[in-house]
């Protein structure tokens, strides 16, 4: 490997433990303003500092992350679709490699839609990116997305849609929890972090599957929602910090969330 490719990579997952913990706020591209994301500078600022690497598109990076932060950034390259249009499929690539060196990004993102009328494209998508990614040093993360067809997330189709990633050229292949995990991970050359899940209150329930998927051989997490929508960002991301590098049970990342604010009225 390319001593440059190299450092990005020990940048965004830690030699030290092997382990990464991404987190997600690239969420405004296809959703635009996402609830506690409005103002990303503020959802982010106290976050930073927790993430190995920041899931980020160029607009929010520049506007809200301040450079002097330093944060390590995953650039979101794909995209071109919103909620409102007609599919969530149909993706192309929106940032030329230019741009992520100007940026000086560690890594790039880029979804594939595997199943979908815009399979080929996504996956075309993917190859080049790595394509033109690679010449730099550049690794690529591929985005196993499924759209609004979230009943699609088990073994069976994460294994395929991962593996072709991987196949693809992807240095990192990021994907949804699932039961038997393992069935993901060893199957996938490329090493796989954790997305997303259902979007719940119960940090228990989010350190629980990040913990399961973790054992079962992904090296870490990205994810967004589940942390800054949750009213302790900050110990959720401790919590899931301690999981990931420190090899902590759940009830040991329980213990750095504060206890659910009373109701009101
Ligand atoms: C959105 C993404 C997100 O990065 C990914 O889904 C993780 O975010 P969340 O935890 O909020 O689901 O790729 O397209």
């Amino acid at each position: 490997m390319d001593w440059g490719m190299e450092r990005r990579l020990a940048q965004i997952i830690p030699p030290t433990t092997g382990k990464a913990f991404f987190l997600a706020v690239d969420h405004g591209y296809f959703l635009g303003p996402t609830r506690m994301l409005e103002r990303p500078a503020e959802t982010v600022k106290d976050l930073v500092p927790i993430a190995d690497a920041l899931f980020v598109t160029r607009g929010v990076l520049r506007h809200a992350i301040p450079a002097a932060s330093a944060p390590n950034v995953i650039l979101r390259i794909s995209g071109g679709n919103s909620i409102v249009g007609p599919t969530l499929e149909n993706e192309t690539l929106v940032v030329d490699p230019e741009e992520a060196i100007r940026l000086g990004v560690q890594a790039v993102g880029v979804s594939i839609f595997v199943g979908s009328e815009y399979e080929k494209a996504t996956l075309t998508n993917l190859a080049t990116a790595v394509n033109q990614y690679e010449r730099y040093g550049i690794p690529v993360m591929a985005v196993t997305a499924v759209g609004k067809e979230l009943e699609k997330r088990d073994a069976r189709y994460l294994s395929l849609a991962c593996r072709i990633a991987a196949e693809l050229g992807a240095r990192v292949v990021k994907t949804y929890w699932c039961e038997d995990f393992e069935k993901v991970t060893e199957t996938c050359p490329a090493p796989v972090v954790i997305a997303g899940g259902p979007k719940t209150d119960d940090a228990r329930e989010v350190f629980a599957f990040v913990r399961d998927g973790i054992d079962r051989g992904a090296i870490g997490v990205n994810l967004g929602r589940n942390i800054w929508q949750h009213y302790d960002p900050v110990g959720v991301a401790s919590g899931l910090r301690a999981i990931i590098h420190d090899g902590a049970g759940v009830d040991e990342a329980m213990a750095m969330v504060a206890p659910a604010p009373a109701p009101v009225g």
